[in-house]
């Protein structure tokens, strides 16, 4: 059976992006595979956090993850900073990665030159060597994530490689898994950019939105001064992201999609009823949740154990290869 491992990092709501783009695929992914997910805090540090918003941030997106289906007893569930293995293998990344490799990472340029960053961490550099270690701790053989993680799971294919050939075998070397709709779900006002957790507002749907706001945010999409429905990225990028979304949402294909639409108006509504039909039964179920999170926490130091005790196997197998004393 493959191993699978994803993560996600606990800073912004969780949005429709996330969850067409990765965490759709995690679900049914734990059903198939022998499947880990990691909430990602070690990596939310990278950028500067108030303490109590981030602890909250973490139970929360753990709450989702189980809301949207991810179920305890059908994978590993935890949160990286409870398994001390991450930023231990991540070290010995960073001695593997060069400063060039790193210099190249358009998520790094990203967010290290984007407006009101006055602080960029050297952790926001070394960030891909950290993501290596949290791929690479549990052999895995396959890596569901959206469009924009590409590069990162790139990466981490390198410096296994690299440890491979340097030291003896070592690592798995894993392959990214990008679904065929949703994988890069566009914001609704401006199309030619990504939906985002660091972009409020009209343009992002957020998980626990209000429904009937979900459903102004679609009506008020923006698309294009003609009238035609047709899958074409380049030349309709709003349009296509509706196609995309609603695909990705259903199951269906975009470009078949779009034969069945004259207007852009019900491809707005239709899009809309579909994203709301998915995330109202999501909803109902993260608020039992809430409820309980002394629950969720006992959940996630029980995921931590299983976790720990397959990183720790792994970690030893790197350190002696390395030729670091056991
Ligand atoms: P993060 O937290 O930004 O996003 C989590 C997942 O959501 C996907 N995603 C999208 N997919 C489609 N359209 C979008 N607009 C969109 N926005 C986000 C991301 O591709 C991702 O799969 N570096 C990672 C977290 C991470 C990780 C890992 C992932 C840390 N260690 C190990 C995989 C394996 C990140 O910041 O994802």
């Amino acid at each position: 059976m493959a191993r699978v491992f994803s993560g996600i990092q606990p800073s912004g709501d969780l949005h429709l992006g996330n969850l067409l783009g990765a965490n759709l695929n995690w679900v049914k992914m734990q059903h198939e595979h022998d499947s880990i997910y990691c909430v990602v805090d070690l990596h939310a540090l990278t950028l500067l956090k108030d303490p109590e918003a981030l602890r909250a941030s973490t139970i929360q997106l753990a709450q989702l993850l189980i809301a949207i289906g991810l179920d305890p007893e059908q994978c590993i569930l935890f949160v990286q900073s409870q398994v001390p293995q991450h930023p231990q293998l991540a070290w010995l990344m960073e001695c593997t990665v060069s400063y060039g490799e790193l210099s190249r990472m358009t998520a790094f340029k990203d967010k290290s030159n984007r407006d009101g960053t006055k602080f960029v961490s050297a952790g926001l550099f070394t960030y891909p060597a950290l993501q290596a270690a949290d791929i690479l701790l549990y052999d895995t053989d396959l890596v569901p994530v959206g469009d924009d993680q590409r590069q990162h799971v790139e990466i981490t294919r390198d410096i296994a490689e690299r440890y491979n050939s340097r030291y003896g075998d070592t690592f798995v070397v894993p392959q990214h898994v990008i679904p065929e709709a949703g994988a890069r779900v566009m914001d609704l006002q401006h199309p030619e950019r990504k939906m985002s957790k660091s972009e409020e507002g009209a343009g992002t749907v957020n998980v626990l939105d209000d429904l009937k706001a979900i459903e102004k945010k679609f009506k008020r999409a923006v698309t294009d001064s003609e009238s035609e429905v047709r899958f074409d990225i380049e030349a309709k990028p709003g349009v296509s992201n509706l196609l995309s979304i609603l695909a990705g949402a259903t199951g269906g294909d975009p470009a078949t999609l779009a034969d069945q639409y004259e207007q852009y108006g019900p491809l707005k509504a239709d899009t809309a009823a579909a994203v709301i039909a998915l995330l109202e039964p999501i909803q109902q179920r993260y608020k039992e949740l809430a409820a309980d999170p002394a629950e969720t926490e006992r959940l996630l130091r029980l995921g931590a154990d299983k976790a720990e005790a397959i990183a720790e196997g792994v970690l030893a197998r790197a350190k002696q290869n390395i030729g670091l004393l056991s």
